[in-house]
C-alpha cells in the first residue's frame, strides 16, 4: 500500500474503538506516526500496539476527557510535544443520547454538545498554531444526522450540524494559511456508540432512520468501510479539498 503518511504525525481522538480505531489502523498501514487520545486508555493502548504491527513508526497514547476544556488543551500540548510537530488532527471522539425530546434532560444535552462539538473548539484552537506551521489539516467526524436531522437524537444531530458549520467556517478562515478543514458524515456504522444507551421507548417506526442497502449492509457499515475516507482527506491526495463534507453512508440518505 502507498505510504501517504511517511514522516507525518496524526493526532486522532476517540481512536480506542470503532471508526477512530479503523481510521488509525488504516493511517498506520500507510506509515503515519499516530497519537491516539481517548478516555478509554486501556483500549487505546491496544490500538497503539496494533498500529505498530500495521507499520506505524510510532504510536503514542494520551488519556483525556473531551468534556473537559483543560483536559483537551493539555492533551493537545502533550501530543505536540511528542514529535515537536503535528500534521493532522482527526476529531472523532463522540457520544450519543437518545429519546423523546420532551424527556431529554439539560445534562444530557450539555454532555453531547460538550463532547461532540465544544471539544473541537478547545482542541482545534490549541492545535492550530502547530497546524499552521506544518500547513496541516483537520478531519472531523460529523454524521448524516448533522445534515438531515434524526428523530429521537436531537442533541446528537444538533452537535453534528455544529461540526459541519465549524468545519466550513474554519476552512474559509484558514485557507490563506494553508490549513485544510474537512468533515466526514458516516451513516449508520456498527460500533459501540450506542452501547449502554437505552433504546428509544415507543419509537414511531415511521420516523426512524432508513437502512443502507449497499453491499447488503442493512444493519450498518463496518468501521473499516469508512476508514479510507479519513485517509484520503488527511493525506496530500486531498491537497485542494477543504470545506468538504464527505458523506459515507452507502446511499442511506440518497434518493
Ligand atoms: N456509529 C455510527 O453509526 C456513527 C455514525 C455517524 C457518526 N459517528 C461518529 O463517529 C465517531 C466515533 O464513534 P463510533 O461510532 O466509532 O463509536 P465508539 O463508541 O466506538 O467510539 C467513540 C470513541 O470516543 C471515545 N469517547 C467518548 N467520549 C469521550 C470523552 N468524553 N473523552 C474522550 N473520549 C471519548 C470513546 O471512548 C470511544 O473510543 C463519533 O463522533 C460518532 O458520533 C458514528
Amino acid at each position: 500500500m502507498a505510504k501517504r503518511f511517511s514522516n507525518k504525525v496524526i493526532l486522532i481522538t476517540g481512536a480506542a474503538s470503532g471508526i477512530g480505531r479503523a481510521a488509525a489502523l488504516r493511517i498506520a498501514s500507510e506509515g503515519g506516526s499516530l497519537i491516539i487520545s481517548d478516555r478509554n486508555i486501556d483500549s487505546g493502548r491496544e490500538v497503539a500496539r496494533e498500529a505498530l504491527e500495521r507499520g506505524a513508526p510510532a504510536a503514542n497514547t494520551i488519556a483525556f476527557d473531551a468534556a473537559d476544556a483543560q483536559s483537551c488543551a493539555e492533551m493537545v500540548d502533550q501530543a505536540v510535544s511528542i514529535h515537536g510537530r503535528l500534521d493532522c488532527l482527526i476529531n472523532n471522539a463522540g457520544v450519543l443520547k437518545r429519546g423523546h425530546f420532551l424527556e431529554m434532560t439539560a445534562a444530557d444535552w450539555s454532555l453531547v454538545v460538550s463532547v461532540n462539538l465544544t471539544s473541537l473548539f478547545h482542541i482545534i484552537q490549541r492545535a492550530l498554531p502547530s497546524l499552521i506551521s506544518s500547513r496541516g489539516n483537520v478531519v472531523s467526524t460529523a454524521s448524516t444526522a448533522g445534515i438531515e436531522g434524526i428523530s429521537y437524537y436531537t442533541a446528537y444531530a444538533a452537535s453534528k450540524a455544529g461540526v459541519i458549520a465549524l468545519t466550513k467556517s474554519l476552512a474559509a478562515e484558514y485557507a490563506p494559511a494553508g490549513v485544510r478543514f474537512n468533515a466526514i458524515c458516516p451513516g449508520r456504522v456498527r460500533t459501540d456508540l450506542g452501547a449502554g444507551v437505552p433504546p428509544v421507548r415507543d419509537a414511531n417506526p415511521d420516523i426512524v432512520v432508513r437502512p443502507s442497502k449497499l453491499l447488503g449492509k442493512t444493519a450498518g457499515a463496518e468501521p473499516e468501510d469508512i476508514a479510507g475516507a479519513f485517509a484520503y482527506l488527511a493525506s496530500a491526495d486531498a491537497c485542494f479539498t477543504s470545506g468538504t463534507i464527505l458523506v459515507v453512508d452507502g446511499a442511506q440518505t440518497a434518493g
